[in-house]
């Protein structure tokens, strides 16, 4: 299915019937209205109009279109604000007070924000949870977003008390787990705990530790009580959020994804690579300028499609063309829309929505594409829409089962804060770490599941842990009991619970599988770095390396100074030090083979992707490529040469 976000309160009324109708034969489904609408809901405090979103709804249902409706919770109104000026947050690196004016001005520990949010959902879901028009929710949109997981505000320190007395019980248990000896920093009561903001230089990493755990927890609490709030009314309506990526956020998405029926995913794929790519050189950049890479897209598909079990997900947002946000905004090459589309159904999508119908000629946003110009003329991603429509509903691309892949990454955001917390050396990243992980299997043509260490782990051949500090005795059991082959990163079963380093040395519980021990660690800056001499094969270290007690394990490769820097015990291997790409998709192509998965060897722009009996090959690249299929194939979708910017499709058997 193909959707729209629209936002009717931005164009007269008179309009919306004809939109409505060029949605229809456009071949969209589905239209998401009403998310950043709280003004016109409640213009004055307590006077709800919802006249003209009936209206709305009943236009697009006429039509034939299905809406979702998006709850306003991430736009409070001024009057609101003005009554209540402690729902703002304060900013942890300024101290200031985050204010009204542009949207997501709100702290997750505001309870008076909590109770207002969970009023203006609740008499939306009372009014629309039983209307035929209605298919679904969206809470909220896109929690966090501008970096607002974190508040320094004094209901968040109030909050962050309260949580510690509940995970800690005594302060004594919360001073020795923090290490507060030290630097004299011992509490006496949980009243005198301080946010770790603020102070002369470096404060505990386990006091960090617990507030990131705080923030994600407060941020899934605002978020449970909203769902409930919409399902006690809307039974027969999915709910669903449009998350950006972990990595971004600091929330522990799994965890925010529990009570919905399944994720969604705001793709801007031109916009993320002209961030992501800042510091790459143009030479390098320009290819990608227009296309984005080709392997930034479906890490965070398949990063959504992991966030529930449904292992089904939306693109809630795609971009249709220039947008407004990174530091430069480009057009797409032709076809480039299409192929993100195809892109997101070869990895699970069931949905792909743009953003947004019509451009705006006012406000914040009115440099940002939509399918539409602002005077109503058909913009460039309009044919290919078309086109795509008609494809998906011939090929039934958006129904596919999408099944469990033979590789999963374990991901886990308390490895991403616990890794920002001590960075040790500045250049080390870890979502950069784990995409570059990813990019060498998908290098290799390899399907990849992201799973959550509490996550399901059996099925899988291969699971890696690119970056997973914070071992549990529990987690080393479940990884060693998954029956999959295992590969790990360095800082690997580094840290407890608490933040501290494990009594017997790293890599903790993980040393009932890896008998070796973590005896030294260095970082190094970028360009100084050492190598790792494996097989006949000279590569490059990278900034992070550790001197390994090797034990009873097998060395694989060592660094230049004869020093271990990959061991292997049974059917684990850890990699003692970063590395560069080469090494990466050497060593995995060759453990996918230990592993019994198959690899191929693809061109630098073609991916490949399964979904049900049908296997994609995208071509991000200028040149034309063979496509990656056996003799033979039966092609849904183009054909054994692939074009520039485009994708075929081909039956396999399953
Ligand atoms: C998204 C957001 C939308 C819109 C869009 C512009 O992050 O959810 O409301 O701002 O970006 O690209």
């Amino acid at each position: 299915m193909l959707g729209v976000c629209y936002y009717p309160e931005h164009w007269p009324q008179a309009k919306w019937r004809e939109d409505a109708a060029r949605m229809k034969a456009l071949g969209l489904t589905y239209v998401r209205i009403g998310e950043f609408a709280w003004s016109r809901f409640e213009p004055n405090p307590g006077t709800y109009d919802f006249g003209w979103f009936d209206a709305a709804i009943g236009i697009l249902a006429e039509a034939g279109l299905k809406v979702v409706i998006g709850t306003p919770t991430a736009t409070p109104p001024k009057w609101l604000i003005d009554r209540y000026p402690d729902i703002l947050p304060v900013d942890p690196a300024s101290g200031r007070v985050r204010g009204f004016g542009s949207r997501r001005h709100y702290d997750f520990s505001s309870q008076r924000y909590l109770a207002e949010a969970l009023r203006i959902t609740e008499a939306l879901a009372q009014r629309y949870g039983a209307h035929a028009g209605v298919a679904g929710w969206q809470t909220d949109n896109e929690l966090c977003c501008h970096d607002t997981t974190l508040s320094a505000s004094t209901a968040a320190r109030d909050a962050f008390r309260q949580w510690c007395r509940a995970r800690y019980g005594d302060i004594d248990r919360l001073n020795q787990a923090w290490g507060n000896v030290f630097w004299s920093l011992e509490y006496r009561h949980f009243d005198e705990i301080e946010l770790p903001v603020g102070a002369v230089t470096e404060t505990s990493p386990a006091h960090r530790l617990a507030w990131r755990r705080f923030a994600s927890d407060q941020v899934v609490a605002f978020h449970d009580a909203m769902c409930a709030a919409i399902r006690r009314h809307a039974r027969d309506q999915f709910v669903t959020h449009n998350f950006i990526p972990m990595n971004e956020t600091g929330v522990d998405n799994f965890a925010l994804a529990a009570p919905l029926d399944f994720a969604s995913y705001d793709n801007y794929p031109l916009g993320r690579a002209d961030l992501a790519m800042a510091d790459v050189p143009p030479e390098q950049f320009a290819r990608y300028m227009r296309t984005g890479h080709p392997d930034f897209a479906a890490y965070l598909h398949d990063q959504t499609r992991g966030l529930t079990p449904s292992r089904r997900f939306w693109v809630m947002e795609q971009q249709p063309g220039p947008v407004n946000w990174a530091r430069h905004n480009p057009r797409p090459a032709p076809g480039m829309v299409r192929l993100w589309s195809l892109e997101a159904f070869a990895h699970g999508a069931t949905c792909v929505s743009y953003f947004r119908w019509r451009q705006a000629p006012f406000a914040q946003e009115q440099m940002h594409a939509g399918l539409l110009r602002p005077d109503s003329s058909e913009a460039e991603a309009w044919p290919e829409v078309a086109q795509l429509a008609g494809e998906i509903a011939t090929l039934g691309l958006d129904s596919l089962a999408s099944e469990q892949a033979q590789v999963a990454i374990l991901t886990d955001p308390r490895a991403q804060w616990a890794t920002e917390i001590e960075r040790q050396g500045d250049s080390y990243d870890y979502d950069r770490i784990q995409r570059d992980w990813y990019i060498a299997l998908r290098r290799l043509g390899v399907d990849v599941d992201f799973i959550a260490p509490d996550g399901e782990m059996t099925g899988y051949r291969l699971i890696l842990a690119p970056s997973l500090p914070i071992m549990t005795d529990a987690l080393a059991a479940r990884l060693a009991g998954s029956g999959a082959r295992l590969i790990f990163g360095p800082r690997s079963g580094a840290k407890t619970i608490d933040f501290t380093v494990p009594e017997a040395l790293p890599p903790g519980p993980l040393r009932a599988m890896l008998p070796i021990r973590v005896l030294s660690v260095e970082t190094l800056r970028p360009g100084c770095e050492g190598d790792i001499l494996w097989g006949n094969g000279r590569y490059a270290s990278r900034n992070w390396r550790e001197y390994v007690d090797p034990g009873t394990a097998d060395v694989l490769a060592r660094y230049e100074d004869g020093a271990p820097a990959v061991l292997a015990a049974g059917n684990a291997c850890y990699l003692a030090s970063l590395s560069d790409d080469a090494f990466l998709q050497d060593f995995f192509a060759q453990q996918c083979a230990q592993a019994g998965v198959a690899t191929v060897d693809l061109p630098d722009d073609v991916r490949i992707s399964r979904r049900g009996h049908l296997m994609f090959a995208i071509n991000y690249g200028a040149q034309a490529q063979p496509t990656p299929a056996p003799q033979g194939a039966q092609y849904l979708l183009g054909g054994p040469e692939l074009a520039p910017r485009d994708v075929a499709i081909w039956e396999i058997a399953v």
